[in-house]
C-alpha cells in the first residue's frame, strides 16, 4: 500500500483489496470517484444480473439517499460512502437485525481504528459528541428467484462544513483513521453476521453501547405522537417501550427521538 492511499480520505481499490484480505479476494471490488448513490449503483448492478458479493466506494455522492427518503450529505472525500452487496442463501426474515448488526460493526470498527466510542441511537444511527456521524441504508432487491440485500454505510469522518439544516444534528468523526482498513473491517464483520444471520454476537454491544435505553422517547404511530420510556432491545434488536398507559410496545423499526426526562 503506498503512503499516499493509507491515510487518504480517498480510497485505492488496491488498498481496499489488500486490507479485506485472501478470504475474500471472491468480492467483486468498486472505487468510484463520483456517483449518485453506491446503494443506487449496487440495485442497477443486480438488474444487470449480478450475483454474489460487492463492496462500492464511493468518493463523493450526488444522490447519496437515507432512511425515510431522506437525502445523505456526501461531500468529496471528507467520509466514507459505501454499499455491501450480498445475494442471500438464506431467507430474509431479519432485515432489522442486519441493520442493527451493521451499526455494531462500524461502532466497533471506529473503536478499533480511531480509538471513539460512538454510541447507537436506535434503530441504526451512530452519534458521537450528541451528533450523528453515521447513518446505514438496507434495502432487498429481488431479481427473478434471488433476493439480494444492500447495506449502505455513510461516516462522516471530517465534514467541517454541514449545510445548515444538517448542522445541528450532523458531525464528524474527526480523527485520521485508514479509509480503506475502515471500509475492510466493517465489510469482514459484516459478511459474517451475514454468514449466520441468526447469530446474536452483536447484541450485547448492541444494548450496552445504546444512547436510548433508560430514555424518555417519543415516537410516531399511525399519524399520533406517542411517548414512553425505553426500557430494553429484545434478541431481535426490537425497541421495547413502556407507554405512558403501561403497555409494553415493541417497534420493529422506524424513528424515536429523545425527550427530556
Ligand atoms: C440515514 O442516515 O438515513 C442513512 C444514510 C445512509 C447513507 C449511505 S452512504 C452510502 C450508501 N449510499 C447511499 O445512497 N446511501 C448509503
Amino acid at each position: 500500500m503506498s503512503k499516499n492511499c493509507k491515510n487518504a480520505p480517498r480510497v485505492c481499490k488496491n488498498a481496499l483489496i489488500c486490507a479485506l484480505g485472501a478470504q475474500f479476494e471472491g468480492v467483486s471490488v468498486h472505487v468510484f470517484d463520483e456517483i449518485d448513490s453506491t446503494n443506487t449503483e449496487a440495485k442497477r448492478m443486480v438488474t444487470d444480473g449480478f450475483f454474489g458479493d460487492a463492496l462500492l466506494v464511493a468518493h463523493t455522492q450526488t444522490a447519496g439517499r437515507g432512511r425515510m427518503g431522506r437525502s445523505f450529505y456526501s461531500p468529496l472525500a471528507t467520509g466514507a460512502y459505501f454499499s455491501i452487496l450480498h445475494t442471500l442463501t438464506t431467507p430474509l426474515y431479519d432485515a432489522v437485525a442486519i441493520t442493527s448488526a451493521a451499526s455494531v460493526a462500524v461502532m466497533r470498527a471506529i473503536k478499533a481504528l480511531a480509538g471513539v466510542q460512538a454510541q447507537i441511537k436506535w434503530v441504526n444511527d451512530l452519534y458521537y459528541n450528541d451528533k450523528k456521524i453515521c447513518g446505514i441504508l438496507t434495502e432487498a432487491v429481488s431479481s427473478g428467484e434471488s433476493t439480494h440485500v444492500i447495506v449502505g454505510i455513510g461516516i462522516n469522518l471530517n465534514t467541517a462544513d454541514f449545510p445548515e439544516e444538517l448542522a445541528e444534528i450532523a458531525g464528524s468523526l474527526g480523527a485520521q483513521v485508514d479509509v480503506a482498513e475502515l471500509i475492510a473491517q466493517i465489510y469482514r464483520e459484516i459478511a459474517l453476521y451475514l454468514q449466520n444471520p441468526t447469530g446474536r454476537e452483536w447484541l450485547d454491544d448492541y444494548r450496552a453501547h445504546s444512547c436510548v435505553l433508560g430514555k424518555r422517547v417519543a415516537w410516531v404511530s399511525k399519524g399520533t405522537s406517542r411517548e414512553g420510556f425505553a426500557e430494553s432491545i429484545d434478541a431481535d434488536g426490537a425497541l421495547l417501550i413502556r407507554a405512558e398507559n403501561g403497555e409494553l410496545i415493541r417497534l420493529h423499526t422506524g424513528e424515536i427521538s429523545l425527550k427530556p426526562i
